[in-house]
């Protein structure tokens, strides 16, 4: 995917759709710019600003273009993005590969060039492209057309445009994706509740060697921190596992309303750090233990410095969890095990790690610092 190259590792940003839906416009997003600018998160790493579907008008011009909805976007489309280019941010915009969006409005199914040709115009730095209203045309011809389009639009300018496969996980787009887009969505939508975010955990499982700076990467959707009806410790499980599977870190939270915990938890540079790893790696599941109310679970994964893990108390008591070296990572040697979340190191060790007392559904997040890698080959379950 020529329109590819550049983008080594998951996109950072933030998208109106989990806590506004379509209810988002001008005001909304230049207020959402400004504090990604004035707060910390453009500098942690936050840098896309997307539109998600709500944006156009209804019917497309007479000269068959996209438009956007007026009375949201009174400046227009061209005149919100150089305010978001100003501000030193990327921005993205969503479509569909249908004939409409899932909202009703108009979609690009058969309008490919003409739609990049508007999003050019309009300097857009990202798409995400939605899968409703498909016709029964397969995924792969419609999702590929679209690419196509992006890539002959951008060859031989200075610019890329991020491509977002939003197709649900439907056709195994974790197959086809690598060459055609950057991300693809791989489940239903997150909702912001623990059940949601458990079963897309679950359903990562088998999809862990997909995603890489050289293919793409695996988008489980946009986080659900923030959201003030999930449970701080479910809110860093949340976050620990989207940042170690190396997921697109898409904040969808209304960030006017966002508590200073919270705030400092997404702008955790450790946690940041992990997802933004060059080595660009994700975490596998390396053991799990499934017993009434006392499962948990394990996943490990190198890091271009160093080694980071989970040990995740899918549990409704607290828990205390061993870490082998040995058997969990292919370590040996003296190991500082280093708190990511609390950012505080827990000291040094040998041959393992416990982690004593994790709460109901939390983790502890950990960075493994120093001792010797064994073996290139990774105790990953082997699901297939
Ligand atoms: C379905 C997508 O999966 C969501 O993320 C959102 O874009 C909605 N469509 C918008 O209609």
């Amino acid at each position: 995917c020529q329109n590819g190259l550049g983008y080594k590792t998951p996109p950072m940003g933030w998208n109106p759709y989990n806590a506004f839906n379509s209810s988002f416009n001008d005001t909304l997003i230049r207020q959402h710019v400004d504090i990604i600018v004035n707060q910390g998160y453009l500098a942690a790493g936050y840098r896309y600003i997307n539109l998600d579907d709500g944006w156009q008008a209804s019917e497309r011009t007479k000269d068959n273009r996209l438009s956007f909805n007026s009375s949201k976007f009174p400046f227009g489309i061209k005149d919100l993005a150089d305010y978001v280019h100003r501000n030193g941010l990327l921005f993205g915009i969503y479509s569909d590969a249908g004939i409409q969006t899932c909202g009703g409005l108009p979609g690009s199914l058969d309008y490919e060039d003409i739609d990049v040709q508007t999003f050019v115009d309009w300097d857009i730095d990202y798409l995400k492209y939605d899968n409703c209203n498909e016709q029964r045309r397969p995924e792969q011809e419609r999702y590929k057309k679209m690419g196509d389009a992006l890539n002959s639009a951008t060859a031989g300018k200075n610019k890329t445009i991020y491509y977002n496969i939003c197709e649900w996980g439907t056709s195994n787009p974790w197959l086809w994706g690598p060459g055609v887009g950057h991300s693809w969505r791989t489940t239903p939508d997150i909702i912001a509740f623990w059940p949601s975010i458990i079963s897309i955990i679950d359903s990562q499982v088998r999809l862990t060697e997909y995603g890489g700076p050289e293919r793409g990467w695996n988008d489980p959707d946009m986080l659900v921190l923030g959201f003030e009806r999930i449970p701080y410790d479910e809110q860093v499980t949340h976050y620990a596992f989207w940042a170690a599977l190396k997921a697109p870190l898409i904040l969808g939270c209304d960030l006017r309303k966002v508590d200073d915990k919270i705030k400092a938890l997404i702008l955790n540079d450790d946690i940041i750090s992990v997802n933004q790893d060059p080595l660009g790696l994700s975490i596998c599941q390396v053991y799990y233990k499934t017993d009434n109310d006392i499962s948990f679970d394990i996943w490990t994964g190198p890091l271009d410095d160093g080694y980071v893990a989970i040990l995740f108390n899918r549990g409704i008591e607290s828990k205390s969890i061993t870490l082998d070296f040995k058997n969990h990572c292919r370590l040996d040697g003296t190991i500082e095990v280093y708190d990511l979340v609390n950012q505080l190191s827990n000291g040094n060790y040998a041959n393992n790690y416990t982690a004593v007392d994790i709460p109901k559904h939390g983790v502890e997040f950990i960075k493994l610092i120093g001792g010797n890698n064994f073996d290139d080959d990774r105790p990953c379950l082997n699901y297939s």
